[in-house]
C-alpha cells in the first residue's frame, strides 16, 4: 500500500533514478511528469522523470480498471502524476543502458492524475530538438526550460558548488557577512543602477558594482577574513559572459600578502573541480606578467590550450624596405605575426574578418602571407629581403599550407589586433576540425604584474587598470610622481581557459597614499574626493589593517564547469542581452502615481525597439 499525503495523493517511495534490478518484485510510488509516451501493441509506456532522473512505466489494460487505463490513455507530456507498481526486469533485448534505470521498468497497478498540462509551446524531452529552440522562447518559458535535464543538471553543479565554497571557506576561518545592495552612487567603472529614494527629492542609492568599499571597511572593523556570494548589478552592455546581475565569490583578508590569496584560491579550485566534476587540478598554478601574456598571446586572458603565439619581427624589420613595417618601427612601434598553420585556404571574407578587426584598433590594414603550392602569396612579400624572408621562415616554422598575419603598430595595439585574430583563427580551424581541444583540460594561470594606470588619450587622464583602491608593487612607488605608466599594481587575475575567472588587488591601507591616487593621479577634484570616498579615507584614520582580496565570478566558474559558452545556461532566470526578463517581461512602465511618489518626471517618448534578442 502507498502511503497518503495530507492532501491526499500517493507520496513518492523513491526517486525516478533510482530503481535496479535489486529492486525487482517490490512495490514502489513514484512521482513526476509524463516525459515521452508511446503507446505499443495494446500498451502504454511511459517515462516518468523527476528532478533526479526518469523510469519507464508500462500500463497493460489486463492489470488496471478500464477507467485507470483511459485517464492513462489521455496523458500528454508534463502532465503530472503519481503512480504504483511492481518493479521488473525488461523484456529482453529493451533494456536502455543510456539511463541508469535502463535495466527494468514498472508495471502500473495504480495511477493518480496529479495535474494535465497544455500542448507545450516547445519540445522537452529531446536534447536536440530544444538546442534548436530560439533562446528567448526558452527564456519566455523558463520553467519548462528548466526541467530539461541539461538544465537541471546545471543548477544542481551550481548549488553543490555554492555549498563547497561555503564549507571551504568556513574551514579556512572566513567569516560570511551580508553587505548591502542599497548603495550609494560612486561612479567608476561600470554605470550603475539607481533607486529612487521617495523620502527625498532628488536623491539616490545605486546598486554596488560589487561589495568593494564594505569588504574593505569590513577589513578596518576587524573581520579579518571575509567572505560573500555576493549579488552584484552593472549596467554594462551584455555579451555570453556577462549579466546585469551576476553573483561573486568576494573574498577580503588582512595582514596578507599576494601569496596567501593565491594559496587560498588555488585551495578553492582544487574543491570546487574535485567536487563538482571528480577531477583533481594541479596546483601551484603558473604565473605570468601582464606584459608576457600579451606578447605571448596579445590578451590579458590568454588561453592556453593551443599555441599560435605571437612572435616579434621588430629587430628584423628594423629599416624594412616595406614601408608600413620600417616606418612604424622607427616611430617606437613593433612589427608581430601569428602562423595560423593549416589557414591558407582561409575564404577573402574571413581575411575581411580579420582585417576589420586590426582596423577597429586603428590600424590601416592587416598584411598576411598564404603559404600555397609552395608559394607565398602575398602583396607584399616582394618587399622583403632574403634576410627578413629567412627570420619569418625560422620564427615561423613557415611551412605548406600556413597563414601569416601581420600587426605593425604601437606596442599593446600590435599585441591586442593579433590576440583578437588568433582567437578568430583558433575558431575557424576547430570549426574545419584542424585544431581540437580536450573538454577536460583546464589551464589555470595567474596574471600579474598589471600596470596600475592605464592613459585615456580621449580625456587624457590616467584611470586606474583595476580599481583606485589597488596598491602600487612596493618597489615602484617611487614612480607614481616620476613615471606613473611604469608603476606596477599589486592586482592578480585568475584565468582559466582564455576566462577571466576573477581578479583582485592588495589594497592601499594609507590614507594618505589613496588621498593621492584619488587626487594627484585619478585627478578626481578633493571636494569629490570627499563626497564619493570621505567615509573609507575617515576610516582609514582610525586603524586600518594591511588587506587584499579577490572576487571570482561564480556565473562564469559555473559555466566553465558545465562546459557551457553561456552563463544565461547556469542563472535560474537570467536576463537577455537586452537586458530584458522574457518571462515576466521586465522592465516595465510604472503608474504615474509612483511616479510621483518618487518626484520623477518621464520625458520624451518610449523608443520603439525590436523584439528583444538574446544573441551576444
Ligand atoms: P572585477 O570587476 O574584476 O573585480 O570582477 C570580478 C569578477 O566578476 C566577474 N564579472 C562578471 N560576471 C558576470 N557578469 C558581469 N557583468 C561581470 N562583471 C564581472 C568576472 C570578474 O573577474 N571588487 C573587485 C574584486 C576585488 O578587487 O576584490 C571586482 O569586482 O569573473
Ligand atoms: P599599404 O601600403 O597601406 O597599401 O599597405 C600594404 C599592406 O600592409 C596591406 O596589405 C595592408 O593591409 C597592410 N597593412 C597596413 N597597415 C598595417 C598595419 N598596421 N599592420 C599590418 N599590416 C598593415
Amino acid at each position: 500500500m502507498s502511503v497518503r499525503s495530507a492532501n491526499n495523493f500517493m507520496k513518492r517511495t523513491h526517486h525516478c533514478n533510482e530503481l535496479r534490478p535489486a529492486h525487482i518484485g517490490q512495490t514502489v510510488t513514484l512521482s513526476g511528469w509524463v516525459h515521452s509516451r508511446r503507446d505499443l501493441g495494446g500498451l502504454i509506456f511511459i517515462d516518468i522523470r523527476d528532478r533526479e532522473g526518469r523510469t519507464q512505466t508500462v500500463f497493460d489494460p489486463s492489470d488496471l480498471t478500464p477507467e485507470l487505463f483511459a485517464q492513462a490513455a489521455a496523458l500528454r507530456s508534463e502532465c503530472v502524476v503519481s503512480l504504483t507498481g511492481k518493479v521488473r526486469h525488461r523484456p529482453e533485448g529493451t533494456n536502455n543502458a543510456k539511463i541508469p534505470t535502463g535495466e527494468i521498468e514498472v508495471g502500473v497497478t495504480a495511477l493518480e492524475v496529479l495535474n494535465m498540462a497544455d500542448v507545450l509551446p516547445f519540445q522537452i524531452d529531446d536534447p536536440e530538438a530544444a538546442a534548436k529552440v530560439a533562446e528567448d522562447t526558452r527564456l519566455q518559458y523558463r520553467y519548462l526550460d528548466l526541467r530539461r535535464p541539461e538544465m537541471a543538471r546545471n543548477l544542481k553543479v551550481r548549488s553543490k558548488v555554492a555549498i563547497a565554497t561555503r564549507s571551504y571557506m568556513d574551514e579556512q576561518g572566513f567569516l560570511e557577512v551580508e553587505t548591502p545592495t542599497l548603495f550609494k552612487s560612486t561612479p567608476e567603472g561600470a554605470r550603475e543602477f539607481l533607486v529612487p529614494n521617495r523620502r527625498e527629492a532628488g536623491t539616490f542609492y545605486a546598486l554596488p558594482q560589487s561589495p568593494q568599499q564594505f569588504k574593505q571597511i569590513l577589513m578596518v572593523a576587524g573581520v579579518e577574513k571575509y567572505f560573500q556570494l555576493a549579488r552584484c548589478y552593472r549596467d554594462e552592455d551584455l555579451r555570453a559572459d556577462r549579466q546585469p546581475e551576476f553573483t561573486q565569490v568576494d573574498i577580503e583578508m588582512s595582514f596578507i600578502d599576494r601569496e596567501d590569496i593565491y594559496a587560498l584560491i588555488e585551495g578553492l579550485i582544487k574543491r570546487v573541480w574535485k567536487t563538482a566534476l571528480n577531477l583533481d587540478v594541479p596546483t601551484p598554478f603558473k604565473r605570468i606578467s601582464f606584459e608576457e601574456a600579451l606578447n605571448r598571446w596579445g590578451i590579458d586572458k590568454p588561453d592556453t590550450r593551443f599555441g599560435m603565439e605571437l612572435v616579434d619581427f621588430s629587430e628584423e624589420f628594423k629599416g624594412s624596405k616595406f614601408g608600413v613595417f620600417g616606418k612604424c618601427i622607427e616611430g617606437g612601434g613593433v612589427v608581430k605575426a601569428i602562423n595560423a598553420r593549416g589557414l591558407a585556404g582561409a575564404t577573402q571574407g574571413q581575411i575581411e574578418t580579420m582585417t576589420e578587426t586590426a582596423k577597429g584598433f586603428g590600424a590601416k590594414g592587416l598584411a598576411y602571407i598564404k603559404v600555397e603550392n609552395g608559394e607565398w602569396k602575398s602583396p607584399i612579400v616582394k618587399f622583403f629581403s632574403d634576410a627578413e624572408k629567412a627570420a619569418l621562415t625560422a620564427k615561423l616554422q613557415i611551412q605548406e599550407g600556413d597563414l601569416i598575419l601581420f600587426a605593425a603598430d604601437q606596442w599593446l595595439n600590435a599585441c591586442e589586433i593579433l590576440g583578437k585574430i588568433r582567437l578568430y583563427c583558433a575558431e575557424v580551424l576547430k570549426s574545419q576540425g584542424k585544431l581540437t581541444i580536450d573538454p577536460h583540460q583546464f589551464n589555470f594561470l595567474w596574471v600579474v604584474e598589471f600596470p596600475l594606470l592605464g592613459f585615456d588619450r580621449e580625456n587624457n587622464r590616467w584611470y586606474s587598470s583595476h580599481h583606485p583602491f589597488t596598491a602600487p608593487v612596493a618597489e615602484d612607488i617611487a614612480l607614481l610622481k616620476t613615471d606613473p605608466k611604469k608603476v606596477r599594481g599589486q592586482h592578480y587575475d585568475i584565468v582559466v581557459n582564455g576566462v577571466e575567472l576573477g581578479g583582485g588587488s592588495i589594497r592601499i591601507h594609507q590614507p594618505d597614499v589613496q588621498k593621492t591616487i584619488f587626487e594627484e593621479l585619478l585627478a578626481i577634484p578633493p571636494e569629490e574626493t570627499k563626497l564619493r570616498f570621505g567615509y573609507m579615507l575617515e576610516a582609514f584614520r582610525y586603524g586600518a589593517p594591511p588587506h587584499g582580496g579577490i572576487a571570482l565570478g561564480f556565473d562564469r566558474l559555473i559555466a566553465i564547469l558545465c562546459g557551457t559558452p553561456s552563463i544565461r545556461d547556469v542563472i535560474a532566470f537570467p536576463k537577455t542581452a537586452k537586458g530584458t526578463c522574457m518571462m515576466t517581461d521586465s522592465p516595465s512602465q510604472v503608474s504615474p502615481k509612483q511616479l510621483r511618489d518618487l518626484y520623477i518626471e518621464v520625458k520624451g517618448k518610449k523608443p520603439e525597439v525590436p523584439a528583444a534578442s538574446t544573441k551576444s
